[in-house]
């Protein structure tokens, strides 16, 4: 039996969408108001999803606290109120597009869990604009 065990997070966090190769002018065009050099904020939502068969002597999948304490430590600690673009390393060459983002966080738990465990990352940049990573 292979079951998703599910722990939501949130971090508010700013940042810009910006292509340094590119004018300004295409800036603006391609990112419209997201490439506004004064930054803006979003609330972010994360999703983070565990699928695996359930322990024998535990009745769990993984250990929730565990899981929590993660994504704690991994991402809420790192993002929570900072400016990606200066403020998180990843981002200092790398676009923090929500998509970008995903793939930043799925890479940053993926070496601390079970590697027999599935994982997949789910992040709400606005309440309808949503992201999906799996690993794929
Ligand atoms: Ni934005």
């Amino acid at each position: 039996m292979r079951v998703t065990v599910n722990r939501r997070a949130h971090f508010n966090s700013a940042h810009r969408l910006y292509n340094c190769e590119w004018s300004d002018a295409r800036n603006s065009e391609v990112f419209g108001k997201c490439a506004n050099p004064n930054f803006h904020g979003h609330n972010y939502e994360l999703v983070v999803s565990v699928t695996g068969e359930i322990h024998p002597e535990t009745g769990f999948v993984m250990d929730m606290k565990i899981l929590k304490d993660l994504i704690r430590k991994e991402i809420e600690d790192q993002f929570d109120h900072k400016n990606l673009n200066e403020e998180v390393q990843e981002f200092k060459t790398l676009n923090p597009t929500a998509e970008n983002i995903s793939v930043v966080i799925w890479n940053k738990l993926r070496n601390k869990i079970d590697p027999k465990l599935d994982l997949s990352v789910t992040l709400y940049e606005t309440p309808r604009n949503f992201v999906i990573y799996t690993g794929n």
